[in-house]
């Protein structure tokens, strides 16, 4: 398999367009193809033909795939305000960890561009005031107060009056993030594909793939590689993930479109399917990751990783050094959203509880860290005790 991909020229942007994460300038582009077989430029094209994009900053504009839309539609919306942007991390339009930090990186920039009439001072705390505002839009993805953290402390740390070289500072900073993102995915992806070998069953969780980052996502950058760029036939077994259904609506959906060998089940079928010896690795994302290696996910993930404990079959958890927080000692520490009723009273539109019911609707659990076998990121896998080997992201 050629381990070559490609980027396109997109209509009025000048950004080559770059796919799982390699990316060639047309000339070179020109030499590729000449080499290429026709199984290689087919394959290609079915890259580019389902290619999409879950963030894109362009001529200052701010365009996120809203991911409510998917699997049935592929709907991209312009994001005109900040609000807008709380808005549509709140409403998951655009959600996963590491896409939700560099959404609100990018969120922050239309919450500021049109005051850089203000002295420098109030333009500082107006970016500060607009930081804060969009952190409350999700409390547990440690990437979101990340990401604005960043933002923040990069245009308070200049040493200039004006504002429109601060505000092109902060552009600057949330295309670093955005950028960064690729190559943390890639690097976790590179050291994570070891594990997945030929004929293997991997189970993931949710959705912590390119739709959740910038491009190969996290606990399917190993499959995209190993698939991809090592040519390894193995199968993956999605839960759909109740009751939001990323597994179903994302995952599923992703991997099925890179051509790799996917199976949806749903949340309660995964013991089954474990017990048939169909599974030989679980491999999920993170919201948040504690100092101790507590591991805050989407709701369900903590059950898969007893199941694995049961199955003995090895748990990984793939995360970024930006979805590590070391300021949070442990799991309980981690603050849990609680979503609204409606999303465990319907099964989409349709009423499936009865009227009146009393709901529990926590959108996370937190893997306890002894059930973690070891947590990918972008400089390796790393193995317990993580109280201790987690440090290395001090
Ligand atoms: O509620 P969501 O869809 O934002 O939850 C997403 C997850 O739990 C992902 O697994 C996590 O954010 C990692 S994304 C690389």
């Amino acid at each position: 398999m050629v381990a070559v991909v490609f980027c396109i020229r997109v209509a009025k942007q000048p950004p080559l367009l770059p796919v799982r994460g390699i990316v060639l300038m047309p000339k070179a582009l020109a030499v590729l193809a000449a080499r290429l077989s026709m199984a290689d430029i087919r394959r290609f094209v079915l890259i580019l033909a389902h290619m999409v994009r879950t963030i894109r900053w362009e001529n200052d504009e701010l365009i996120l795939l809203d991911q409510t839309q998917l699997p049935v539609e592929v709907v991209e919306e312009k994001q005109e305000s900040i609000k807008q942007v709380w808005h549509s991390i709140n409403t998951l339009k655009v959600r996963g960890a590491p896409a939700i930090g560099i959404a609100a990186a990018y969120g922050l920039l239309l919450g500021v561009r049109d005051k850089l009439e203000l002295p420098c001072r109030d333009f500082l705390a107006e970016i500060d005031r607009q930081a804060a505002y969009l952190s409350t839009s999700r409390p547990t993805a440690v990437n979101l107060s990340w990401a604005l953290k960043r933002m923040t402390s990069s245009a308070g740390g200049l040493d200039t009056k004006d504002t429109r070289q601060i505000y092109n500072c902060l552009v600057a900073e949330a295309v670093r993030i955005h950028e960064e993102d690729r190559r943390l995915c890639r690097s976790i992806g590179e050291h994570g594909a070891v594990l997945i070998k030929k004929g293997m069953g991997v189970l993931t969780h949710c959705n912590a793939g390119s739709l959740a980052t910038s491009e190969l996502g996290t606990a399917t950058a190993p499959m995209y590689l190993a698939h991809d760029e090592q040519g390894i036939e193995f199968r993956v077994y999605v839960d759909e993930t109740r009751p939001l259904l990323q597994g179903a609506r994302l995952t599923s959906w992703e991997l099925q479109r890179a051509g790799i060998d996917v199976t949806l089940i749903t949340d309660n079928m995964a013991a089954y399917v474990m017990s048939k010896g169909l599974v030989d690795l679980v491999i999920v994302g993170a919201d948040r990751v504690a100092a101790n290696g507590d591991v805050a996910n989407k709701i369900g993930t903590m059950g898969v990783a007893i199941l694995a404990k049961h199955f003995k079959i090895p748990f990984y958890v793939a995360s970024p050094s930006s979805t590590v927080d070391l300021a949070t000692k442990k799991g309980e520490d981690i603050e849990i959203e609680e979503r609204g009723d409606e999303e465990v009273t319907h099964f989409g539109l349709r009423r499936t509880g009865p009227e009146g019911i009393k709901v529990h609707n926590p959108a996370f659990d937190v893997t306890p860290h002894e059930l973690v076998t070891g947590i990918l990121t972008e400089i390796g896998i790393i193995y317990p005790t993580y109280k201790k080997t987690l440090k290395v992201f001090k």
